[in-house]
């Protein structure tokens, strides 16, 4: 995930902690998307390519029920989630990436929160009718791969879906990350250890050389 634009000492380095790495660039890019090597100025093309994709009616207009934006970053998909009338809950382990959210979208309809997706409250649990879930868990290590998915999945409600962007690799043992794409057999962990079924798959989704899935799961009632 190198980025030209970014300097050397900003670009992402193997953490020296699961999360603990995030917080000093999101400080030292200050809401710059230009300085963050995963943002973009506006929706992550994975999503808009889920919008133009023709998605079910009930996922496009969220009617005032609940959804969650996991590791949201600058917040640019929370926002347009809550624009389409979902009830926004975006959250990140970043406080400095949630102030700068805050400030690019200072009259959106979301609750910005400071949260780590392993403790998160108890009451999220299986709370959300649609979970977005964009290249938060590339972003962590393969050896905590399971407890990742396992979280996110377990946000989504009874009936609810999750949409996940990601980008894929082969088989085989892991590159140096960060990032760290996922494998087949670990996207399928959202079925396996996250109990949901695989909906619609954008076919052919890639992103600077690397193949992206973009895939519904859904939670059966
Ligand atoms: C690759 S970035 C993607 C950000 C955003 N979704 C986007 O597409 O621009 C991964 C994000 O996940 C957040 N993150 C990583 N681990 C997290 C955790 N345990 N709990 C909450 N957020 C986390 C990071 O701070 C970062 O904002």
């Amino acid at each position: 995930m190198f980025n030209a634009a970014v300097p050397a000492d900003e670009q992402p380095r193997a953490p020296d902690s699961l999360t603990g790495w995030f917080e000093p660039l999101y400080a030292a890019a200050d809401g710059d998307p230009g300085h963050l090597p995963w943002a973009h100025d506006g929706l992550h093309p994975g999503v808009r390519r889920w919008l133009e994709s023709g998605p079910d009616d009930d996922l496009l207009h969220g009617a005032g029920r609940p959804a969650a934006a996991v590791g949201t970053g600058l917040g640019d998909d929370a926002a347009a989630l809550a624009q389409r009338g979902w009830d926004v809950t975006a959250f990140d382990v970043s406080p400095s990436a949630i102030a700068a959210a805050q400030e690019r979208h200072p009259g959106a309809a979301v609750r910005w929160q400071v949260a780590d997706l392993f403790a998160l409250p108890d009451r999220w649990r299986r709370a959300f009718a649609f979970v977005l879930e964009v290249f938060t868990v590339q972003s962590l290590p393969p050896d905590v791969r399971r407890r990742t998915v396992a979280a996110i999945a377990d946000l989504v409600a009874p009936g609810g879906t999750a949409l996940v962007v990601a980008a894929l690799r082969p088989p085989g043992p892991p590159t140096a990350g960060p990032p760290w794409p996922l494998t087949e057999d670990e996207l399928d962990l959202f079925r396996d250890e996250g109990g949901l079924t695989a909906g619609r798959r954008l076919q052919g989704a890639s992103m600077r050389g690397f193949a992206m899935a973009v895939v519904e799961y859904h939670r059966s009632r």
